[in-house]
């Protein structure tokens, strides 16, 4: 059993989740992340060789895990894009302390890796879809996929026993007329859906406050036709506000980054695929760990590392943001550090 060992930041927060983006590659190009006209065929993605390799994942997981971290996320881009990924989780699930993976994907090759991920150790999977209109999705993720085929995808991870949320990105003009279609029909199955502002991340995407659908705003419209009631956050620092379709077990949940900002609570680090380390989802520069990994630093000399970036860490961009922070940084991209 790995030694737990708990670190804490500049505001007393613990480092306790880990969310690890496995490529920066992705198959849609949703216009809101990755729009086509700058991510479209040139778009210079990472080579090969800059990727951290599954052991320098699993060796980084552990040291991680030992200090303290309790929770892992897979990300991207695409994380099911990246070959052998089954076998990541294969190697993170036999991390000694390590209680939850997770994993977020748009669910286009769910269908497919459902089966082969359970059995590697997966439980819970998030997968985003934005709209039920068939016409409306294809534009939004532009690559011509229909929302049947994610749905497809999930219920055959939810067939399985997976614990399997929907993420749903509301940006004001683009498929906010889809909110109650999404909610009545994933309350139908039993699905939880969250329904995510959007957020300022990246510099592509042309964000302003104009285009965010509030948490406040949605929860009046859902509470006109489902009675609702508050359901009890699960451990500190949970990223969604959780409701419960009174009556079920079926629930709806906000994630509020703008309107009611959670940096307070933030115990997340997140390790981009070249090897960046980002103690923040709005940080514009990273510690380079695959340097430290593949140099000849030992184990105890890399957990000192992260752990003086963890305790000099003082992020809280979204406690702090304002129209002008939100336009003059120069950000990084969402498909790039996985959400
Ligand atoms: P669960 O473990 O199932 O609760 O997953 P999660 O909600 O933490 O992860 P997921 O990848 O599904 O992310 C959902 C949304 O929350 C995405 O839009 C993320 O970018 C956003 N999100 C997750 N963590 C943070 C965070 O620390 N800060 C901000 N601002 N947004 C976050
Ligand atoms: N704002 C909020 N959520 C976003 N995502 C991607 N871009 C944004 C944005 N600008 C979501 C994806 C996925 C999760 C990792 O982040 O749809 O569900
Ligand atoms: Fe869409 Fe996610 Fe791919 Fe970005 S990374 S283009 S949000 S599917
Ligand atoms: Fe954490 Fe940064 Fe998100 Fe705040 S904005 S919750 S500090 S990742």
């Amino acid at each position: 059993m790995v030694k737990d060992r708990m670190i804490l930041d500049q505001f007393s927060r613990q480092l306790q989740d880990l969310r690890i983006s496995v490529t920066d590659r992705c198959n849609f190009r949703c216009s809101y992340c990755m729009p086509k006209e700058i991510f479209g065929r040139d778009y210079n993605f990472m080579p090969k060789e800059q990727l951290l390799s599954f052991e320098e994942i699993e060796r980084l997981a552990y040291l991680f895990v030992k200090m303290g971290v309790k929770k892992i996320r897979i990300t991207g881009g695409e994380p099911l894009l990246r070959t052998n990924v089954v076998d990541l989780i294969r190697r993170l699930h036999a991390i000694d302390g390590l209680k939850d993976i997770g994993l977020t994907t748009n669910g286009v090759h769910l269908n497919k890796f459902a089966e082969p991920l359970l059995k590697a150790g997966l439980r819970r999977v998030n997968v985003s879809l934005d709209a039920l209109d068939e016409e409306l999705f294809k534009s939004i993720n532009d690559s011509g996929v229909p929302p049947s085929f994610i749905i497809k995808g999930m219920k055959k991870a939810k067939d399985l026993g997976m614990e399997v949320k929907v993420n749903m990105v509301v940006r004001k003009g683009m498929n906010d007329q889809e909110i109650l279609p999404m909610a009545k029909y994933f309350k139908e199955l039993g699905i939880t859906l969250r329904f995510i502002e959007f957020m300022d991340v990246g510099s592509t995407n042309g964000w302003n406050y104009e285009q965010v659908v509030t948490k406040k705003e949605i929860h009046q419209l859902l509470s006109r036709h489902f009675e609702l009631e508050p359901v009890d956050p699960s451990y500190v620092g949970e990223v969604a506000k959780r409701y419960r379709y009174k009556g079920t077990e079926t629930e709806v949940g906000y994630i509020t980054s703008v309107s009611e900002s959670f940096c307070s609570s933030c115990t997340r680090a997140r390790i981009a695929a070249d090897g960046k380390f980002y103690t923040c989802l709005f940080a514009n520069t990273g510690f380079d760990l695959r340097e430290l990994v593949r140099s000849d630093l030992t184990d105890i000399q890399l957990e000192e590392k992260v752990r003086a970036i963890w305790t000099g860490r003082d992020d809280r961009y979204s406690d702090i943001r304002t129209e002008e922070t939100a336009k003059n940084r120069k950000r990084i991209e969402m498909s790039y550090i996985g959400g």
